[in-house]
């Protein structure tokens, strides 16, 4: 299942200082979107504002309008454990907890329920096999999560996502703590997420945008803050950026 979010005016301070600026973008159920821009320019911020990791933040305030399938979850009065179990995140650096791989992923489970031990066994195969880990791991599933690769930690921790029956899955940056290996079987298996969930990922990577993205949205700062500058499909943004810092961008001059 996947959802749709609509953004308007969306704005991200910190102690009073603007971070990000009025930002006003869809993103489309079932496709997965990149947000691209150099660093600094408010990709980590809109993304935690999406799940409300940003009322953690000291400082941090968010304003203006977010729906998630028609419905505000900006302000107060909304579940935000109920919304995170919907919008889960997925951080650069991938932290499994310190547990073993199999209770990293009963843990959500049980969250929604599930005690049986058969059945527990049953989905902790099922959303192994959704991560490609299932054959690198069944014979070690009680051994601790932080002993796996930073590749397969990561494919672990997007496991975990995933056995919460998420909606939404924003990804920051995914695969910049990986090497290119890694980072390729992963992009392959974010790539395979599409349709099935909404996918917004924050990628340095242009060349990883080209490939997986559908759509794509620019920031830059400007003034001192954030900003969307530009939005479309990936072949528009890349093929025909309306921009000129998108289109250095995208050459690869600036940013
Ligand atoms: N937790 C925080 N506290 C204070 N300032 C922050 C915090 N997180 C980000 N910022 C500031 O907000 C701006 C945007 O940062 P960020 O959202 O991390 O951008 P990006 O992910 O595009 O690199 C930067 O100026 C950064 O220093
Ligand atoms: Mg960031």
């Amino acid at each position: 299942m996947s959802a749709g979010l609509e953004l308007r005016d969306l704005s991200v301070s910190y102690s009073g200082r603007p971070a990000l600026r009025g930002v006003s973008l869809d993103i489309a159920p079932g496709r997965i979107t990149a947000l691209v821009g150099p660093s600094g320019c408010g990709k980590s911020s809109l993304l935690r504002s999406l799940n409300r990791l940003s009322d953690l933040l000291p400082g941090c305030s968010v304003s203006g309008s977010v729906r998630l399938e028609g419905a505000e979850i900006l302000g107060a009065g909304v579940d935000v454990v109920a919304l995170r179990r919907r919008v889960g995140l997925i951080f650069q650096k991938p932290n499994p907890f310190p547990l073993s791989i199999r209770r990293n992923l009963t843990f959500p489970l049980r969250e929604h329920g599930l005690r049986d031990r058969a059945e527990l066994d049953e989905r902790v195969e099922q959303v192994l096999r959704d991560v490609g880990l299932w054959d690198e791991v069944a014979d070690r599933l009680d051994s601790p999560a932080r002993r796996l690769s930073g590749g397969q930690q990561q494919r672990l921790c997007l496991a975990r996502a995933l056995a919460r029956r998420p909606e939404v899955l924003l990804l920051d940056e995914p695969c910049s703590a990986l090497d290119p290996r890694s980072s390729a079987v992963v992009e392959e298996l974010i790539a395979s997420l599409r349709e099935r969930y909404t996918v917004v990922i924050v990628t340095h990577n242009l060349a990883q945008a080209r490939r997986i993205a559908d759509d794509v949205a620019v920031f830059w700062v400007e003034g001192g803050a954030g900003t969307l500058i530009e939005q479309g499909t990936a072949q528009q943004v890349f093929e025909q950026p309306q921009h000129e810092l998108t289109r250095s961008y995208v050459q690869g001059l600036s940013g």
